[in-house]
């Protein structure tokens, strides 16, 4: 995929992230995913006073895309404007991205500096996925 399509993944990320919740880490984080069918579904990290309730962003964004029929991703865009290095997935979303992206789908992620954008893929994230297939059978 374009390295400009995956940078307008990021922008949509950006502007997800402006909805977060999240003032107890006071690190708002937005995802976007590219469907199959080409619509952009994007989600943000929810946060709760009881703090193992929260949600990232990653997962918030599957959520949306699997609840509106779109089970399949091509693309995922993290941002995090709170620092300035690229912010990856955390592992249990790079987990429950597998569900819905083959190995190969691409994932950008960036902080505020959007010069140093890390650009790979879900595979080399979740490098010996088990199961990949499980559900598929
Ligand atoms: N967070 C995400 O939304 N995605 C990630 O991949 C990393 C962490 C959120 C969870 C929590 O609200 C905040 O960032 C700090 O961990």
């Amino acid at each position: 995929m374009e390295r400009s399509r995956l940078e307008a993944l990021l922008d949509a990320a950006a502007a997800a992230a402006s909805a977060s919740w999240s003032p107890y880490s006071r690190f708002p984080v937005g995802a976007a995913l590219e469907c199959a069918d080409g619509t952009v579904v994007t989600g943000t990290n929810v946060e709760n006073r009881s703090y193992g309730l929260t949600i990232c962003a990653e997962r918030s964004a599957v959520c949306t895309a699997v609840g509106r029929g779109s089970r399949d991703i091509r693309a995922v865009a993290v941002f995090c404007g709170a620092v300035d290095g690229p912010v990856p997935p955390c592992g249990a979303c790079r987990q429950v991205l597998t569900e819905f992206c083959p190995p190969a789908t691409p994932v950008i992620y960036a902080g505020r500096d959007r010069a140093r954008a890390v650009v790979t893929t879900l595979g080399e994230l979740l490098p010996s996925d088990s199961l990949h297939d499980f559900g598929r059978r």
